[in-house]
């Protein structure tokens, strides 16, 4: 089963960005979604957070974090410069910052961090290596910091297999080829989702990587068992 990885993935998106927002709008939940996605990145501090959102897109997941914390200082990074310009074309309060950046490259401008806490919505499964960027995460995110992980993931049943390709066969696919870029990208999702972990998996993913307190949310509904968000955090370091 083929999936982008890579430049061709940023291809793929850098093509297909103009339609995104359209696609993400029919898309029952997405954004309530990704709102409560980035409600478990914590409360507010009483010094402003510095948060990354990473694999930002055209900023739906960033506009959650803005919401969630309209304190924050965000740094939004994500691969594909497409995405990124309509991103960057949206009105954004002063301290949130777009900028280019691989999640293969943190640790490294600009995306150095430490960050406060770390959102990936629809990032991971897109990696060629996820465990090396959840290692790279885990290197940028500040000892006691949260990660919020969010994602087309199954809960592993075959029923969520049918509801997945059917969704994708049924609706996703199809509205995908009015745009530019489309089909390539949404015959890439319905792969790559049925490629990658389930969502306990992806939890053992995260727990090798070095995170503690993982734990798995399914969406909410008919998508229970299809979109999950984890959570985990950086252990404290001891002196
Ligand atoms: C499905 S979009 C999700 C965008 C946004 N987080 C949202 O919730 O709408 C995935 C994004 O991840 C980006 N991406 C994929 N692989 C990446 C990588 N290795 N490094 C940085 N960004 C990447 C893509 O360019 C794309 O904009």
């Amino acid at each position: 089963m083929t999936v982008l990885h890579g430049p061709a993935l940023n291809d793929a998106f850098n093509r297909a960005c103009g339609n995104y927002d359209r696609l993400t709008a029919l898309s029952p939940g997405y954004h309530r979604q990704l709102a409560s996605a980035a409600a478990l990145l914590g409360p507010a501090g009483a010094t402003p957070r510095r948060i990354l959102d990473l694999g930002c897109g055209t900023g739906a997941s960033t506009l959650a974090v803005t919401t969630a914390d309209p304190g924050a200082v965000v740094t939004a990074a994500d691969a594909s410069a497409g995405m990124l310009e309509h991103a960057r074309a949206k009105p954004w309060p002063p301290r949130v910052e777009f900028v280019e950046a691989r999640a293969e490259d943190l640790g490294r401008p600009p995306v150095q961090g430490p960050y406060d806490a770390v959102l990936a919505a629809y990032l991971l499964r897109n990696t060629a290596d996820p465990d090396h960027v959840l290692d790279r995460i885990r290197q940028v995110l500040r000892p006691g910091g949260p990660l919020v992980v969010h994602d087309y993931t199954l809960r592993g049943r075959t029923v969520d297999r049918v509801l997945w390709n059917a969704l994708c066969w049924g609706i996703v696919i199809p509205l995908g080829t009015v745009g530019a870029g489309g089909p390539r990208l949404y015959r890439h999702l319905r792969r790559s989702v049925l490629g990658f972990d389930t969502a306990h998996a992806l939890a053992a993913r995260i727990e090798r990587a070095g995170f503690t307190d993982v734990r798995v949310h399914p969406a909410t509904g008919w998508q229970a068992g299809v979109v999950h968000t984890l959570t985990a955090v950086r252990p404290p370091e001891h002196p």
